[in-house]
């Protein structure tokens, strides 16, 4: 037997996707975003210009796709944001900011665990062409008042940063630099030491207990701001508290993609184990000149990850107004003779909108009728030699147990009105 690819998964029910689906379409109409949907299959060059040579979806999680040799290099997409300036940037929108979503597959070359796949599915957030702080806390609240009363997820938490523009980014990498060559800093392990001359935020991703200890003394973005940047980060900060959204400042919280400038966060929560964040985002004002814009659009956005969404939504999902199935109706023909007849009712009762399902495999009534029963319907339709003859159905309520004799043409009528 052939079995799925490491790091995918199969959606057998797809109730509460499509529910989370619904709601983020609702959510982020009232947000006044319009839905767009991009390629799954974009040139290499895209994510090496945006997210960096030295990160880890780029250095070791793509999914290149083997081309012709004259052929530009193209991969799986890792993620959406590139992708969404470069439409941006390629249809020449005028009119900003250009606030989007889009949902779809991801693809991650990563070591799967619990919440970490290699194909998984993300919903993309993006405003495109504002540069004020006010767009950050309004992508912010929108997506604490998606998770909160939308969804109606209670354990989970916001952490924020401030990387500062890309002048301070440039000073804070030298400060770190600086602190990594410092005695201090002495006993980093050996990936640290990589990541120092080639990632260096990426240190504080770093699970070494003795790295992480270090890394308390390391200095922190927030304080080596310009003084315009020190005025939004305080405005980020007083803003969010005046829209009620509870937060926590976490320095060492540097995001993964090299694209971020100012405000990054993370929402997360204690119920996901090690994978714990399902949504992130930020600001990326470089992003449209990183992939050849002449012109600077600054931008934010965020993604949520659905299948760490849905392992929060899955134990409460009771709690959701999730959409009942229409009510199921099941004919039964007795056998074979009855099979044509049951395929034109089935058919005219269809056409009027009823659920209808048909049994052609049974070998009694009484496995047909337990089959019926597991099938959750409302009534059991049986039609055998005497149905035929006589144009009736003997039809069954299975919640009551009750059984009547019905003519064929009333059926609609009957199913309609119970
Ligand atoms: P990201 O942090 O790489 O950001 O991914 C966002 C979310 O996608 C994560 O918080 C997580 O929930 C989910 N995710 C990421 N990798 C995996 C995986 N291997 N398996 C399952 N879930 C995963 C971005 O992708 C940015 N493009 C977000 C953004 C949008 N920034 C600005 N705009």
């Amino acid at each position: 037997m052939t079995s799925r690819v490491k790091g995918t998964h199969d959606f057998l029910d797809l109730t509460l996707f499509n529910f989370v689906i619904k709601e983020i379409k609702a959510h982020a109409q009232h947000y006044h975003f319009s839905e767009i949907a991009t390629p799954i299959l974009e040139p290499v060059e895209l994510f090496q210009r945006s997210l960096g040579t030295y990160t880890d979806v780029i250095s070791k999680e793509m999914f290149l796709i083997d081309t012709k040799e004259d052929e530009e290099r193209i991969c799986l997409r890792p993620e959406a944001t590139a992708s969404t300036m470069r439409a941006f940037l390629q249809h020449h929108i005028e009119q900003t900011p250009w606030k989007v979503f889009s949902y779809g597959p991801m693809f991650r070359y990563e070591r799967p665990q619990k919440g970490r796949f290699r194909q998984f599915h993300q919903i993309n957030i993006e405003i495109i062409g504002s540069v004020a702080i006010a767009q950050d806390l309004q992508l912010i609240k929108m997506l604490d008042r998606f998770f909160a009363e939308r969804l109606q997820l209670n354990n989970f938490a916001l952490l924020i940063n401030f990387l500062g523009c890309m002048d301070d980014r440039v000073i804070y990498r030298d400060k770190l630099y600086a602190f990594l060559s410092s005695e201090a800093a002495a006993g980093i392990c050996d990936t640290c030491k990589i990541r120092k001359e080639k990632n260096i935020l990426r240190i504080f991703d770093c699970k070494n207990p003795k790295c992480q200890e270090i890394y308390q003394q390391a200095p922190h973005s927030a304080d080596h701001l310009c003084k315009a940047c020190q005025s939004e980060w305080k405005q980020l900060q007083d803003g969010l508290s005046l829209l009620s959204v509870s937060f926590a400042y976490e320095p060492k919280l540097v995001r993964g993609l090299d694209y971020y400038t100012k405000t990054v966060f993370e929402f997360v929560s204690e119920n996901l184990g090690a994978q714990n964040a399902f949504c992130g985002g930020g600001r990326y004002d470089q992003l449209a000149t990183m992939l050849g814009s002449k012109k600077e659009y600054p931008a934010l956005g965020a993604a949520i990850g659905i299948e760490r969404l849905l392992l929060l939504l899955e134990p409460k999902k009771n709690e959701l107004s999730l959409p009942e199935p229409p009510a199921l109706h099941v004919i039964l023909p007795m056998s074979p003779a009855q099979h044509m007849l049951a395929l034109l009712l089935s058919d005219t009762l269809q056409a009027q909108n009823v659920c209808i399902d048909i049994l052609a495999e049974g070998d009694s009534i009484k496995s047909m009728m337990r089959q019926t029963n597991r099938m959750g319907a409302r009534y059991a339709l049986i039609l055998g030699a005497d149905e035929q003859q006589n144009k009736t159905v003997t039809v069954k309520n299975m919640v009551i147990g009750e059984q009547e004799t019905i003519a064929q043409i009333d059926l609609v009528a009957y199913l309609k009105q119970g």
